[in-house]
């Protein structure tokens, strides 16, 4: 991996070098990004020597360019800040980007960013500082500490860095996905009538993409096969297909899924197709009404549940109005599924378009899940902490 270690001013920079080195020692390329703070602690020989690199610490000097910083971005795969100061935290909830590592963390958007919080406990208490983590932490910025302990100000209590080895070990070693690979299918289809109409549903894609969040954030390469929608992947890990229709998503899909270990199908695929697309635009024709043929489209989850092999994990998701969990078990059965997440129609604030859900997490053995109304981030989350455990 290509790691950038941001340093900011704290006594615990002096720990900086180890964490350099630990990084360097585990196999991984580091370029260090300090603030002009940082350097009253640790020096720049240190972190130039450590490193193997120049050290990033002044917007106006390096490639001549003067856009180091999004070079510096487009070479990395990751950010640790290490100790992260109230003031970057603050910076960064805010967008302030006035030298060089704020204005490299904010084009870092996209990429992970963990950041490893240092000051007296009286500063991390402060509501002005809290509310800062947890805009980072709404964001998916990660928060490796701040451990208990004594302070270098002379008291004891919640503030200090966390040792270089567990930020270590939290940065590369131990996420639960790494290595693995995931297919997930969001948003929905579309199937044409005409050259400008097209049979299709309200789903956004907001769970799907969710989903593939979720599943990078835990280590996994997502390979997310979508339908027309005007999100954004936001993970370097995802990997996105758009398609538009059935066919085109069960060709992407059943061509990803034999090199993945598991697939979350949440897209909302149609399950008829127009049996003729004009190519044209159809004119009205008179007052006798229109008649349009349907034929079945494949349905790829039983498709992907007739090719799944040993170690393949298979979750497909039910939406129902009426008899859920018998209609979801049912599914779940026919389909050879390993999971099947319920969403009931009948769940205020749950289901197409919105940004909350509210599932029952169905499994082979039996056992069920309930949630309760949550983001579909969180429960993205959950859908993932449960279907890989
Ligand atoms: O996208 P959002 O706005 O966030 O909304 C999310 C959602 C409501 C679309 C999502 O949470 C959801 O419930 N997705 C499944 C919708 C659906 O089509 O359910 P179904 O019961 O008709 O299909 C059952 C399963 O078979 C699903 O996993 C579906 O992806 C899959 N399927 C269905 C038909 C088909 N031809 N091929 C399939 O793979």
């Amino acid at each position: 991996m290509k790691i950038i270690v941001g340093i900011t001013g704290g006594i615990a920079a002096y720990k900086t070098p180890a964490l350099v080195r630990l990084l360097v020692k585990a196999g991984h390329e580091v370029r260090c990004a300090a603030t002009e703070h940082a350097l009253q602690f640790v020096t720049r020989p240190t972190l130039e020597t450590v490193s193997q690199h120049p050290l990033y610490c002044d917007l106006f000097e390096g490639n001549g360019t003067r856009t180091e910083h999004i070079s510096l971005k487009d070479w990395a795969d990751m950010i640790v800040v290490a100790p992260a100061s109230a003031n970057i935290i603050g910076k960064v909830a805010s967008g302030i980007a006035d030298d060089a590592l704020s204005t490299l963390l904010l084009a870092m958007s996209g990429k992970r960013v963990v950041m490893c919080p240092a000051m007296n406990s009286e500063m991390w208490a402060h509501p002005a500082v809290q509310r800062n983590v947890a805009t980072l932490l709404s964001w998916g910025i990660e928060m490796v500490g701040p451990a208990d302990g004594h302070l270098a100000c002379g008291t004891s209590g919640t503030g200090r860095m966390v040792e270089p080895e567990e930020i270590a070990e939290a940065v590369c070693g131990t996420l639960p996905l790494t290595g693995k690979r995931w297919l997930v299918t969001a948003g929905p289809t579309y199937e044409r009538i005409d050259s400008v109409r097209f049979i299709g549903n309200y789903s956004s894609g907001k769970m799907g993409f969710a989903l593939a969040e979720a599943l990078a954030e835990a280590g996994a390469e997502v390979e997310l096969v979508t339908g027309p929608t005007a999100l954004k992947v936001q993970h370097q890990r995802i990997h996105r297909t758009d398609v538009e229709s059935a066919r085109e998503m069960y060709t992407a899909a059943t061509g990803l899924f034999p090199t993945c270990h598991g697939a979350i199908l949440s897209a909302a695929v149609a399950d008829y197709r127009p049996s003729e697309c004009a190519d044209h635009k159809l004119k009205k024709q008179g007052d006798e009404g229109m008649t349009i043929q349907l034929v079945q489209n494949p349905d790829i989850l039983a498709t992907l549940g007739g090719m799944k092999k040993e170690g393949q994990r298979l979750v497909g998701f039910a939406l129902e109005t009426d008899n859920e969990v018998q209609n979801a078990e049912r599914k779940l059965q026919r389909k050879n599924l390993d999971h099947i997440v319920l969403n009931s129609l009948r769940d205020k604030g749950a289901g197409f378009g919105v940004d909350t859900n509210k599932v029952t997490i169905i499994a082979r053995d039996g056992s069920h899940t309930d949630s309760p109304l949550l983001s579909k981030k969180d429960i993205a989350r959950l859908i993932v902490n449960t279907v890989t455990s």
